[in-house]
Order: C-alpha cells, then sequence, then structure tokens
C-alpha cells in the first residue's frame, strides 16, 4: 500500500519533448517578466507545492480566498496567488490568449491561459487577509506599492522549473521529498519552517516536537522571500548546515523552499501546513507568532501571538496534517535547560534574547553567550553583519528645493572623509540628474525612477561597505521607503528631514526656480504645484532656519555615532 504522504503528487509540467515544442511556439506570444515574487509562486505552483491550484487564481477563486479561506469549489486555501501586472500589460491581453511568464533573465518558464483580468480591491484585500488596511504589514505595503494594479487569472503549463544555482542539493520539489521519504522509509516526519538562524531554543523545540510527534525531522526553511531585513537566505544556509551535525543526521533531513512568504500570521500559517502537506509531511510545528509581520503602525502587535496556532487545530484534519503546537521556548538558567515558558519551574530565572537584541548584539559587536546559540553559527552571522562601525550606510536627505540638503551632505561628506575609514559618495540631486537620470523629468512616474536609481546606487555602496550621501528632493514616502528596504538589507538607512519650510525656500529661492514656479513657467514643482509628503518617521529633523549649516552636519554626525556607525 503506498501511503498518501509518499505517493507522487500532480505536477503542472509537460513532458521535456512538449516543453522544448512549447518553448518555440512561446517565443511569439505576448510575455510578462515575472517579479521575484511571482517567480517564487510559480515555481510551487508548476511542482506541486501549491496543490490543488493550477494557475495563477481566477477571480472567483480569489474573492473566495479573500473572503472566507477557500476557492469557488470549497477548497481550503488561505492566500491569494495571484498575477498582478501594470496597468499597460493588462491593457494589450485579454482573456481567452496564452501569454509567456518568463523569467528576469527572460527565459520562459511557463505559459498562463487567461480566463480572467480584473482590477482588485486592495484595501479589502488587506484588511481581509491580513488583518488591517496597514502600511506597515510587509505583505500591505508590497501590495499597495509593489504589486500592480490589475490580476490576470489562469491556468499554467510548466515548461521548466526557475534555475538555482545556489545550494542546488539542498533544494527539493515536493515530489522529491516524497520520493526521499519513501526512499528512507520515514513515515511520519514533522515539519519545522523557519526564516531565522537556528539558535539552541529551536533545536530544543525541534527535538522535543519530533519526540512528542515519534517523527523524524524535517528542517523546511524559507529561502524565497521573507521579511525585509531578515537575514539573507545565504547566511542562513550556512548556519543551517553549520549546525546540522548537531542532529541525528539518520533522522533529520534539511531542505530549502524557495516560497515567497507574506508574514500573514494565522493564515500564512494555515497555508504553510498546506504547503507541507503537498511535501509530503505528516506534522507541521507552529510556534509562537508564526509568520508575524511585527508590529502595526500604532506599535502594537498585527496577530495575537497564538492566533495562528488555533486557525491551524481548527483545520489540520481538513488539510491532513497534524499540528505540533509550542509555546516560546526559554532558558532556564538553574537548569541550564530550555523549557516551554508554560513548564518554566517557579521561581527559576529565566533568560530570553529577542531576535531585537540579538541584531543589537551583532551590531554592536557585543558577546552572544552560549547558552543562546552555537559558536559556529555566531561566526558565520559575524561574518556576514559584521560590527556597525565597519559596515556600510546611507545618509538620506530629502526635502524641498533650495532646503539646505546639497549644502549639508556637502559638508557632511567632507567629515567623513577627515575621519576616514570608509569610501563615502554624495549622491546629490542635481548631479544624479545630470549623471545618472539626464532623460528624466518631474512627473510622479519620472521622480520614482530617479529615486528609485538613487537608491539602487546607495544600496550597491552600502553593500560593498561604503558610505553613501543623497540629497534628492524625493517627495513621496512609498519610494522613500522602498528605497529604505533596498539599503537596509545591506546596512544602516538614516533618513535626514531638511525641514525647511516652504515659505523659508520660497523666500531664499537660491536658483530663481520658485518664482517661475509661481509664474507657471515650471509646471509640477514641489510645494508649489507638486506634493511633498514630510516623513513621519526620519531617523533625524534639521532646521536650517537660524542654525547654521556645520551645526546640521553636526547633528548628523551625532546620530550616526549614537547609531554606531562611528566610532572614535
Ligand atoms: S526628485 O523629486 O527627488 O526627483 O527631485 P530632484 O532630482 O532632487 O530635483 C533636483 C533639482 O531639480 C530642480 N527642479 C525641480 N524641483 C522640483 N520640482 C520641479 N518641477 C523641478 N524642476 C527642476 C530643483 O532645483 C531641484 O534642486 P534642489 O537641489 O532640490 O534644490
Amino acid at each position: 500500500m503506498t501511503l498518501s504522504n509518499t505517493a507522487p503528487i500532480p505536477e503542472l509540467y509537460v513532458s521535456p519533448e512538449s516543453a522544448q515544442k512549447l518553448k518555440h511556439e512561446a517565443g511569439n506570444l505576448p510575455s510578462w517578466d515575472l517579479t521575484p515574487r511571482q517567480v517564487c509562486d510559480l515555481e510551487l505552483l508548476m511542482n506541486g507545492g501549491f496543490f490543488p491550484l493550477k494557475g495563477f487564481q481566477s477571480e472567483a477563486d480569489y474573492n473566495g480566498t479573500v473572503e472566507n479561506m477557500r476557492t469557488a469549489d470549497g477548497t481550503l486555501w488561505p492566500i491569494p496567488v495571484t498575477l498582478d501586472v501594470s496597468e499597460k500589460f493588462a491593457e494589450t491581453v485579454a482573456p481567452g490568449q496564452d501569454i509567456a511568464l518568463r523569467d528576469q533573465e527572460g527565459v520562459i518558464l511557463a505559459i498562463l491561459s487567461i480566463t480572467d483580468k480584473w482590477t482588485p480591491n486592495k484595501a479589502n484585500e488587506a484588511e481581509k487577509v491580513f488583518g488591517a488596511d496597514d502600511l506597515a504589514h510587509p505583505a500591505v505595503n508590497y501590495l499597495h506599492n509593489v504589486a500592480g494594479p490589475v490580476y490576470l487569472g489562469g491556468p499554467i503549463t510548466g515548461i521548466q522549473q526557475p534555475v538555482h544555482y545556489d545550494f542546488r542539493a539542498r533544494r527539493d520539489t515536493p515530489n522529491e521529498l516524497r520520493a526521499f521519504f519513501r526512499k528512507m522509509g520515514w513515515r511520519r516526519i514533522v515539519a519545522f519552517q523557519t526564516r531565522n538562524p537556528l539558535h539552541r531554543a529551536h533545536q530544543e523545540l525541534t527535538f522535543r516536537a519530533a519526540k512528542e510527534a515519534e517523527a523524524n525531522l524535517l528542517i523546511h526553511p524559507v529561502v524565497g522571500m521573507t521579511k525585509p531585513g531578515d537575514v539573507d537566505h545565504f547566511t542562513r544556509v550556512r548556519c543551517y548546515e553549520a549546525v546540522l551535525d548537531q542532529y541525528p543526521a539518520s533522522t533529520t533531513h534539511l531542505s530549502l523552499l524557495n516560497l515567497a512568504m507574506r508574514m500573514g500570521g494565522p493564515r500564512e500559517a494555515l497555508w504553510h501546513a498546506i504547503i507541507r502537506k503537498n511535501h509530503g509531511l505528516t506534522h507541521f510545528i507552529v510556534g509562537r507568532d508564526h509568520a508575524g509581520p511585527g508590529k502595526n503602525s500604532q506599535g502594537k502587535d498585527f496577530y495575537d501571538p497564538y492566533a495562528a496556532q488555533t486557525l491551524v487545530a481548527e483545520h489540520q484534519k481538513e488539510i491532513g496534517i497534524e499540528m505540533v503546537d509550542f509555546k516560546q521556548m526559554v532558558y532556564v538558567q538553574e537548569k541550564a535547560q530550555y523549557y516551554p515558558v508554560d513548564e518554566v519551574p517557579e521561581g527559576s530565572t529565566v533568560l530570553d534574547i529577542s531576535g531585537t537584541e540579538l541584531r543589537r548584539r551583532l551590531r554592536e559587536g557585543l558577546e552572544i553567550p552560549d547558552w543562546f546559540s552555537f559558536p559556529q553559527v555566531v561566526q558565520e552571522l559575524r561574518r556576514t553583519s559584521p560590527p556597525r562601525s565597519k559596515q556600510g550606510f546611507t545618509v538620506f536627505f530629502t526635502g524641498l528645493s533650495g532646503s539646505g540638503k546639497s549644502t549639508i551632505a556637502n559638508a557632511l561628506m567632507v567629515k567623513l572623509m577627515e575621519m576616514g575609514g570608509r569610501p563615502v559618495t554624495l549622491l546629490d540631486g542635481d548631479v544624479v540628474r545630470k549623471h545618472l537620470s539626464s532623460e528624466l523629468g518631474f512627473s510622479k512616474e519620472h521622480r520614482d525612477i530617479n529615486i528609485r536609481r538613487i537608491g539602487y546606487v546607495a544600496s550597491e555602496i552600502t553593500k560593498n561597505g561604503g558610505i553613501a550621501i543623497c540629497a534628492p528632493i524625493a517627495p513621496y514616502t512609498a519610494t522613500r521607503r522602498a528605497v529604505r528596504e533596498m539599503i537596509e538589507a545591506f546596512g544602516a538607512f538614516i533618513e535626514v528631514h531638511v525641514a525647511t519650510s516652504i515659505e523659508e525656500c520660497e523666500r531664499r529661492d537660491r536658483k530663481g526656480l520658485y518664482k517661475l514656479a509661481r509664474e507657471g513657467k515650471i509646471k509640477e514643482f514641489t510645494g508649489i504645484s507638486d506634493p511633498y509628503e514630510a516623513p513621519t518617521k526620519a531617523e533625524l529633523v534639521v532646521d536650517t532656519e537660524g542654525t547654521d549649516v556645520d551645526y546640521c552636519a553636526q547633528q548628523v554626525i551625532l546620530k550616526l555615532e549614537s547609531m554606531g556607525l562611528i566610532k572614535a
């Protein structure tokens, strides 16, 4: 008898011979270049990870998913899997048409037979799926500020898997894992989902879970997309590999999952359970705050930390996977052992280091105690995140034209060069417009492209250990946030609002542009005929009215010092 968790699962790929032919034919179809998130989704659609979905969701399936976590035929499916595209592309295609889906190098991965095209109500999607239409939620921000405005739905014909050059031996499709379990004779397997490096608490939790479920253990980390600011997956996989010998090889397996997480808490936990069921798992660990997105814009948690466990418990039978739930694991000093927080012996000393505290310790080069993690993991983390004083960073000035951004930026550059140690690059608004963006004007679209280019260059500088000083107007909050995310993947981002008032800028009118703007001779002029969305969460606000440039630059230096970015 073949047990259901080891039997092959349907995939959406055609045979290699048909794939070759299809690929050839698809060259003539309209084509869509997939975003990184869409490549992740497509991979799991094609390899059965998202079974029983047969393609990007239709409008009816999407509506059902959003409203009651079920597709139109009643199948449990809690997270929308949709193909978002630009308005411009959407105008060129219609239901009944096939389009080629290409990866970022232009390789055709699949064909989508469009059945549906619609404009979703994104605010409703955010409310229903993620619990709040709040941009502090990474998926809500993605929905409004990254995803295209139109969705296309329809079945997929899979041509080839997305290519991965990294950790190939550690990536498994659902069928490869099922075959592995068959070969090993594993019948009960518990999956541990993670987007973080493994520390001792996780090891204890996974040991306990395997023991409790009397099951083999699959460490199944997400390497597709996780929360912005997470430890990158290259570092994490090296960390996982470093601690693998702490686990019994005959009962534990490590496999990488190319999922693009949404940080959707309870709904996402349910989704993870379905995905694990598809990968042949029989048990699934749900801990505290599973797939939690952090705090909302009011500083409160988006979800109750144990809501994910409640929701998975309600649906585990229907999915056909058993949840192994755990409370938070904490270290009990007197026992020199980890315990679930609700089993801690009374009167004992509990030690814990939060993710935020760990990042602070790494940033500042402080000791990370042995009870918390494994020396190999700490060494690996330190290798990729040296103390802040040795990392690159970006100072991003924003403010109205004539507010004094360039002058302060220049003063700051000179002060930093005087200190030495790291190369400094100034990406001033005017200079960028001359060298990087000479073809661009001042429409919203062009300003966005301009700022994203600056962000891209600054993120490369930051990644390579240098200091980037940017001084564009950067009038839009969403674009500044996108730049922040690009840079924070590699180092600190310090947003400095040069808060000179419009009246003062106009009074100074150093370039004579305000006068021209008032006369209507310059269109879309920031502060006059185009908006400036002032930052609400800048790291620093400087006021140039009544303060000299040198003092403003000093304030930035002090801020950098307090953040540990420059040391005496
Ligand atoms: S943006 O919005 O961030 O892309 O603008 P930025 O590249 O920083 O703009 C640089 C300078 O362009 C001049 N200029 C205008 N500014 C605003 N609106 C309009 N329509 C415009 N047309 C030209 C202006 O002098 C900016 O200079 P700064 O350095 O900010 O004074």
